[in-house]
């Protein structure tokens, strides 16, 4: 499945690019979320309101312009992706990345992707053997641009031979093929909590707090698609499980705890994204607590820290955590790092709007043990897991 992976699918203007909503429903039903660009070219032979339709975001064709279906965002939606497609991809627009000429939009856009990139060519058989094409085509793989060989059988122009577009299937096959067991945490195991613990004072009351679980969960969808295989330990929450991910669903601090100890011993790296309770009513009541007019005491005991005992026991593990302020920042992310024996530690201000508890986006400061700190801007959850993820792999894996 490719669930949560975002394409950026090119299309030039041959006619195979009459395949392309085929194309990209499939990706779509496979969980992707697909964004396009069109060559001028492109435009003559499928219509871009059909892809609008059917990716459900709009189409990209002009560099310059205000209207829709124009923009100049090309360089944040090519750092933005997973995969870069070009399909149908013809001679000259095969012949245009080779040389790194950029005269429109997608071929700009091309030279700002650092994600992988699948080539998938349409042509005559006799251009593409012609020996202008099989050189840029070299050229491409030399750089490590992945080129899918077309089939053979009977093209448009009415001859039969090598020219024809790889299957929607075949293309769809390769897709996944290049996301999962190539990424960068392919073969890594990865223990990732996320969302609130709630502890119960009586059958109907609880002690919860305000995280959603977004940070966790975009923590775990990203590391499986990075290729980590993910088990997630997660508190209550509204989410939808990520596809492909080992979901153990917990209420209290407590269970979080047992859960995570069992999983820690097999895994490579521990995340603590969740928002554990760090206190819980000593005795639960078993019956519901009646309405008096006399103050009500509760007396709360603490729980233990996960994290902190974790890392005292640890074999190999990477142990990452976050610190939620709502001052001092800096201080208390070093603080927590040292106390609790982390590698990697996470800081988000949750006083700042728009970001931390319950919100889609965050802003975060990542430092290392060993020194080094990143700060970024406010992003959406998932583009915040992806650079602790990144730092992750550059530097401890
Ligand atoms: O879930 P969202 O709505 O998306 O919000 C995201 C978030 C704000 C919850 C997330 O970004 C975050 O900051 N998570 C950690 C929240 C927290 O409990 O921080 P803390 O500073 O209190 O704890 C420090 C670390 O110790 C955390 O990694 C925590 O998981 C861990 N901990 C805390 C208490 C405890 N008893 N055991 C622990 O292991």
């Amino acid at each position: 499945m490719l669930n949560g992976m975002r394409l950026l699918v090119g299309i030039t203007g041959g006619i195979a690019a009459y395949k392309t909503p085929y194309l990209v429903r499939g990706l779509v039903k496979q969980g992707a979320n697909v964004r396009l660009v069109m060559t001028r070219n492109a435009v003559h032979f499928v219509a871009p309101l059909t892809l609008q339709t059917l990716s459900g975001s709009a189409v990209l064709r002009e560099m310059f312009g205000t209207g829709e279906g124009s923009s100049m965002s090309h360089i944040e939606w090519a750092a933005d992706i997973h995969l870069m497609m070009i399909a149908p991809a013809t001679a000259n627009f095969i012949g245009k990345m080779a040389n790194g000429i950029a005269d429109d939009l997608l071929s700009t856009m091309i030279l700002a992707v650092e994600a992988p990139i699948l080539v998938v060519p349409a042509m005559n058989k006799r251009m593409y053997k012609n020996p202008a094409v099989v050189r840029n085509m070299d050229v491409l793989r030399g750089r490590g641009v992945h080129i899918l060989e077309p089939g053979i059988g009977e093209l448009a122009c009415g001859e039969e031979g090598i020219g024809r577009m790889a299957d929607v299937e075949e293309i769809i096959r390769t897709v996944r093929k290049l996301m999962v067991p190539s990424g960068p945490l392919y073969g890594k195991r990865i223990l990732v909590t996320a969302g609130p613990t709630v502890e119960p004072i009586d059958p109907v009351r609880y002690i919860g707090n305000r995280s959603s679980g977004k940070m966790g969960y975009a923590l775990a969808q990203e590391a499986r698609i990075m290729g980590a295989s993910v088990t997630l330990v997660s508190g209550p929450t509204m989410l939808v499980p990520p596809q492909g991910v080992n979901v153990v669903q917990v209420q209290t601090s407590l269970e979080m705890q047992e859960e995570v100890r069992k999983y820690f011993p097999d895994v490579d790296v521990l995340i603590m994204a969740a928002a554990v309770g760090d206190f819980r009513a000593e005795s639960v009541l078993p019956e519901k607590i009646k309405r008096g007019s006399e103050p009500l005491t509760l007396k709360l005991v603490p729980n233990p820290d996960i994290l902190k005992d974790l890392s005292m026991h640890r074999t190999r593990q990477i142990m990452i955590g976050f610190a939620a302020e709502t001052g001092h920042l800096m201080d208390e992310a070093r603080r927590k790092m040292n106390d609790k024996g982390l590698d990697l530690l996470v800081a988000n201000d949750v006083s700042e709007n728009g970001v931390g508890f319950g919100s889609d986006k965050n802003r975060v400061i990542i430092m290392d043990r060993k020194g080094g700190m990143e700060e970024t801007d406010i992003l959406p959850k998932d583009q915040i897991a992806r650079k602790i993820l990144n730092h992750l792999t550059r530097n401890f894996l």
